[in-house]
């Protein structure tokens, strides 16, 4: 091989490795995020933001029905807004984000605001609600892989601390929240921690 040769096929050799490197650091896809306007949610009355990157991810579930398509859960998310703003009297839906049965993602509150779901914990933490009621069931796998990769998702984008904690509702407040199925599967994520 002359060294031309030698030269090129070593770049190339280079230039593999480093698309292979890329590839495996790439942040992780993030699942659809269906928007607010979407779902045909009311403005927040108030808006409060939250210190990025925040310190807790905090695990819910809405003990509402479950859906599994896009109008669906767009009906129970609009149905819980009301539900807190007009009934428990809530800025705006409690949660940033909740995870449908559809692997969707819906906005509540949303990114870097406070919401209204764990007191004590509003200012600090993403809160994130799965939409069924986990008391007796898991939630479908679609929906339990939505909520990881969305997890991920919000790490890679800056929102939460290298070292957050995951915690699940009842963990710091006294409710059975995210329900005893899905928080036996929250219990092997990452970054579970077992006291807040
Ligand atoms: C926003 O902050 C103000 C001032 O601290 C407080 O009175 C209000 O309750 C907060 N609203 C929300 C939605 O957190």
């Amino acid at each position: 091989m002359s060294s031309a040769h030698k030269l090129i096929t070593s770049f190339l050799l280079v230039l593999f490795d480093l698309l292979v490197a890329t590839a495996i650091v790439w942040p992780a896809k993030c699942p659809e995020i269906v928007p607010k306007q979407r779902w045909d949610g009311r403005a927040a009355l108030t808006v409060n933001y939250t210190i990025i990157p925040v310190e807790y991810v905090i695990v819910h579930h809405t003990v509402t029905n479950e859906c599994i398509t896009t109008n669906g859960c767009s009906s129970v998310v609009k149905s819980i807004q009301n539900f807190h703003m007009d009934e428990l009297d809530f800025h705006d839906i409690g949660y940033n984000f909740l995870v449908g049965g559809d692997g969707k993602i819906y906005e509540g509150a949303g990114w870097h605001k406070v919401g209204a779901h764990t007191r004590g914990y509003n200012s600090k933490s993403l809160g994130l609600a799965f939409i069924g009621d986990f008391s007796k069931k898991y939630p479908p796998s679609a929906q339990t892989a939505a909520g990881l990769k969305f997890i991920e998702c919000a790490l890679d984008a800056g929102e939460l601390r290298d070292d957050y904690k995951l915690l699940g509702a009842k963990q710091v407040s006294q409710t059975v929240s995210p329900g005893a199925y899905l928080y036996l599967q929250i219990k092997g994520w990452p970054n579970y921690a077992s006291s807040p």
